[in-house]
């Protein structure tokens, strides 16, 4: 019977594979264990080279993601996958101690947890080599997600722990799936506070390979604090949608104000939404939408089909904003109406007609980098 599962999560993580598990090997003697790797069909081979070692040793999966990126899906599904009572997730670039397994699972069988993590920030664990700024950073996560995790923990940045499948089997339905920060995810989907428990270790410099964070993790988990947050109420792509409009907003009047000086009042207006339509079209496209980031030929189209549903989206402002204003109430009142309702029509109807998902889509992302919401488990993904 298998007691334990380790989830590793890879993207172009070659190198480390063998590695990994001779270490593996090494520290688990006397426990039944497999290793279950999710590879984002990496361009380096990960997943063959996987599969060449799974022939050989039954312990050993893999499991290859197709068009999709996402280290927090990737374990999620991994995790999934198994049906051993306790399960683990570690990095595959041998950052995380695996010595330190053997204890955390023993904490974990002696009850009372629903999670044991391997932690840099409780004594006797450190961050290692770690640069400063990855550790300023990594505060500065630690302490927003006290804003959605109701319990006290001292590493919550760490993507090595493990847990009670009764646990997984409580919280599966509720994860975001959103970004690198499953440990985070995992808490602040729980209904109840989670009973956690610390393990020290010092964060490894990576073996091979190179670190996949880069500034759009930090904004993947602002989107996954925003859905914890917010997201039962609204999808929080759609915030990142209303605040692209708000700076585009601000360029319209900056440039309106501007033009006025030289231009009729019409085309200075018609100028001005050109250019603040046009602003917003690339930064949806980089941020809200990076999942689907329109490239080459078909940015043209999406450009396109954005002008056109935003211009549609004025008309139907106008009129809408009207009919409320003449069934007598104030005009701010009706303005406000208004601009949600464009707001709405803009995001439901650039989001069906100018970053459609299709299938050749699909196909075509592979290998790129951050597809990670294109995952099926965040919940306002159609
Ligand atoms: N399947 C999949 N898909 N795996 C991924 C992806 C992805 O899109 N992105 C990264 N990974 C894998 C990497 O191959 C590696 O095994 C692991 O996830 C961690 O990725 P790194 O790129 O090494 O991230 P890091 O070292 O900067 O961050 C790690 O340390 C943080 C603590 O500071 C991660 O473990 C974080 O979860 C952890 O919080
Ligand atoms: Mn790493």
């Amino acid at each position: 019977m298998i007691e334990l599962a380790i989830v590793v999560p890879t993207f172009k993580e070659k190198g480390n594979i063998h590695p990994l598990l001779e270490r593996l090997n090494a520290a688990l003697a006397g426990i039944e264990y497999e290793v279950i790797f999710v590879d984002d069909d990496s361009p380096d081979g990960t997943a063959a080279q996987i599969r060449g070692i799974s022939t050989g040793d039954r312990r050993v999966r893999s499991l290859q993601r197709i068009g999709r990126r996402g280290l927090a899906s990737a374990c999620i599904e991994g995790m999934l996958s198994t049906a051993a009572p306790y399960v683990a997730v570690m990095d595959a670039d041998l950052q995380h101690d695996e010595t330190i397994l053997p204890l955390m699972l023993e904490k974990l069988k002696e009850g009372g947890f629903d999670l044991v993590v391997g932690s840099r920030n409780v004594e006797g664990g450190s961050m290692g080599e770690f640069s400063s700024s990855r550790v300023r950073l990594s505060g500065l996560g630690r302490r927003l997600s006290n804003l959605i995790c109701r319990c006290e923990i001292q590493d919550p940045m760490s993507g090595f722990f493990l847990l009670d499948r009764r646990f997984l089997e409580e919280v599966a339905h509720s994860v975001s799936g959103i970004g690198f920060k499953i440990l985070v995810d995992l808490i602040a989907s729980a209904k109840r506070p989670v009973r956690i428990a610390e393990v020290p270790f010092t964060f490894r410099s990576r073996l091979h390979g190179e670190s996949k964070l880069d500034v759009l993790v930090g904004l993947e988990y602002l989107q996954l604090l925003l859905d914890k947050l917010i997201g039962d109420i609204v999808p929080p792509r759609f915030v990142i949608f209303s605040l692209v409009g708000a700076v585009g907003l601000v360029l319209y009047l900056s440039a309106l104000w501007t033009m006025l000086h030289w231009l009729g009042f019409g085309t200075a207006l018609a100028v001005a939404a050109f250019l603040a339509m046009t602003l917003n079209f690339f930064l949806n496209n980089n941020f809200t939408y990076r999942d689907r980031r329109l490239r080459g030929r078909r940015l043209v189209g999406g450009l396109l089909s954005f002008y056109a549903a935003c211009s549609v989206g004025v008309v139907i402002t106008v009129k809408f904003a009207q009919q409320v204003k003449d069934s007598g109430i104030p005009w701010y009142a009706a303005g406000l109406v208004g601009l949600i309702v464009s707001s709405v029509w803009n995001f439901v109807v650039t989001m069906l007609f100018t970053w459609r998902l299709r299938r050749r889509d699909a196909r075509r992302s592979r290998g790129e980098a951050f597809q990670s919401s294109s995952v099926p488990v965040q919940r306002e993904t159609p």
